[in-house]
């Protein structure tokens, strides 16, 4: 994107004053004065300055990660080894995770600075599928199968009904449509089964299919407007 029209999109100026602005020598690209309106600027990782003060892009952005065990999902944690933005190039930093996979968990996670969609996907209201791949300590009896579809308490509260179908040996996959912290582990416990992996692999519309771990990605305009996203 060229310098100019960064500048007007992000709402500061109209793209011919902001070609006057640049010329005058007023923004800096990575702390260098930049005196051409049509410089090419990378918008999720340089950072643009107009009288010393960083310039955000004002587009909406969404992203999805997939997160790796040992990452935690919080923006900063002093004592977290690696947190999420870790994973994310400087200039999409500022954007928010729409809710919250546990330090051990991986898989799919939403990063947005849209933050009407990030209460839409956390709201039990308007429910969202969520659904994982997990591995259990040991295969999944029918009657425990049955009992957790239906509803576990959890903290005087039922669990909403999700579904479960078995997979090969000791691996299921579960779909939610809310989410409580720690849920499917805490759901599993309460029947007496230990987690050993939890992997996220679908959000609504969203897929991780061919993103890699570590990896993220744009969604595509398609996936911004299934979501409920602005384009
Ligand atoms: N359920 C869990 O137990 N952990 C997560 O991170 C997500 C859902």
């Amino acid at each position: 994107m060229r310098l100019q029209v960064f500048l007007s999109k992000a709402g500061i100026v109209s793209r011919r004053a902001a070609a006057d602005i640049i010329k005058s020598g007023k923004v800096t690209l990575n702390n260098k004065k930049i005196f051409e309106p049509s410089y090419k600027v990378i918008p999720e990782k340089d950072i643009v300055s107009l009288n010393n003060k960083r310039v955000l892009p004002r587009e909406r952005l969404y992203v999805i990660l997939n997160k790796p065990k040992g990452v935690t999902t919080t923006k900063k944690d002093r004592f977290a080894a690696k947190v999420i933005i870790d994973l994310l190039p400087r200039g999409l930093r500022h954007l928010n995770p729409a809710g919250r996979l546990d330090k051990d968990t991986q898989g799919l996670i939403l990063l947005t600075n849209d933050g009407d969609l990030i209460n839409k996907i956390t709201h039990p209201r308007f429910n969202v599928d969520k659904e994982y791949d997990v591995t259990l300590d040991r295969q999944l009896l029918s009657r425990d199968k049955a009992r957790i579809e239906k509803g576990i308490e959890l903290d005087g509260k039922y669990t909403a009904p999700c579904s479960i179908s078995l997979k090969k040996n000791k691996k299921v996959e579960i779909t939610l449509h809310e989410g409580r912290k720690r849920q499917v582990r805490r759901m599993f416990a309460a029947s007496g089964y230990r987690v050993l992996e939890l992997k996220r692999i679908k959000e609504g519309s969203l897929s991780l299919e061919g993103l890699e771990e570590g990896k993220w990605r744009y969604l595509t305009e398609r996936e911004v407007t299934q979501i409920g996203g602005i384009l």
